[in-house]
């Protein structure tokens, strides 16, 4: 079970209510939990749109892609069904942020996930997590029959006419189904092997209908916008990189782990600051910036900002959040 970890830089915003008993739902709704919820029922799905947006909140899954604007490309009529899809497989080496989530904080993902239905019309949504997370299956299942217990999922979710449920799924263990239209396979009981694109999730997605495919973190971030409002989470950030990300730091440094901090955070602070510096005063010799599939980063080139623009222009990408110092076998001197 991985230790919390904190750091006075850290600004808590996805991982304030981690170690606080928020897996019980009284606890949770003492927090301020599910207020969101009952705020966007009674704002609409355009303003639910439209405060993402101004959020700057861009997918923790890896792409980066304005989380508001996916939501928008789901079309307003359908024929078809459409679908929340909660990406919890989490099998990027390095990365192990959604894991901490749904141990601490399961309520956050089921209230985000909740917001994302109401935001796009949808009366239906998926907690898929990866098969090595059985064991947190348990705790999020609990937290969903206390959610539908109290009527926050449901035929008629707080009291109002509007049907939202929930559905949860494991993996059986496969990298490739983190990816959206292989998850989408998965879930439909087949191979979890791609899809070709496009169509794209937001048109045909799941079962045919319109999807919103979202990482757990993305879905998670989302009832702490709606509670603090998207221009306080958009200024902590940097331009275009709203808010904060929880960053997981592992390889050989003094004090691996989750730390939430503000997007754009200096790269080479995050590692001698944050995370201790390198075991036994070693000497850096590169980094992988963003899970084992992004472009790995020298010791000379860490003075940037950890946000995904500028992880971009430096050859690299910012990805999962995963990052590891010096694990190339052929750099260890
Ligand atoms: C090979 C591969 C593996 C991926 N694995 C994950 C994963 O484990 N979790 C995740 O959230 N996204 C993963 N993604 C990204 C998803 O395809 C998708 O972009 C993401 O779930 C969208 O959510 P977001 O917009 O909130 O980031 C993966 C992508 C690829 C190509």
């Amino acid at each position: 079970m991985p230790r919390l970890v904190s750091h006075p830089d850290e600004v808590k915003i996805v991982s304030r209510r981690f170690g606080m008993g928020a897996t019980d739902i009284d606890r949770y709704i003492e927090l301020g939990g599910y207020e969101a919820a009952r705020k966007c029922l009674a704002q609409g799905p355009d303003w639910i749109v439209e405060e993402t947006k101004a959020s700057g909140l861009r997918g923790r899954g890896g792409a980066g892609f304005s989380t508001g604007m996916k939501w928008s490309f789901v079309p307003k009529q359908s024929a078809k069904p459409k679908y929340i899809l909660v990406n919890g497989d989490e099998s990027e080496p390095g990365t192990c942020k959604d894991h901490l989530i749904f141990l601490h904080d399961p309520h956050a993902v089921i209230e985000g996930t909740i917001i994302a239905g109401l935001a796009v019309g949808a009366k239906m949504g998926f907690i898929y997590l990866r098969g090595e997370y059985r064991y947190l299956l348990e705790i999020t299942e609990r937290a969903v029959a206390d959610a539908y217990d109290r009527g926050f999922l449901g035929k008629n979710i707080f009291g109002t006419e509007t049907e939202f449920q929930i559905i949860t799924q494991t993996g059986a263990g496969a990298y490739e189904v983190g990816e959206e239209s292989a998850l989408m396979e998965s879930l439909e009981g087949k191979r979890g092997v791609p899809r070709i694109k496009p169509p794209f999730p937001a048109v045909v997605g799941l079962y045919g209908g319109p999807t919103v495919i979202n990482n757990a973190e993305t879905i998670a971030t989302v009832p702490h916008i709606i509670y603090m409002g998207a221009q306080a989470y958009c200024d902590v950030g940097t331009p275009r990189n709203g808010g904060t990300r929880l960053f997981c730091i592992s390889g050989h440094v003094e004090r691996p782990g989750v730390y939430e901090l503000p997007m754009g955070y200096n790269l080479r602070k995050m590692i001698y600051d944050v995370a201790g510096g390198i075991r036994g005063g070693r000497k850096l010799k590169a980094v992988v910036p963003g899970g084992s599939s992004t472009p790995v980063l020298l010791a000379e080139e860490i003075d940037i900002g950890m946000d995904f623009d500028q992880v971009g222009k430096a050859g690299s990408m910012l990805g999962s959040g995963g990052r590891g110092g010096d694990r190339r076998p052929d750099l260890h001197g």
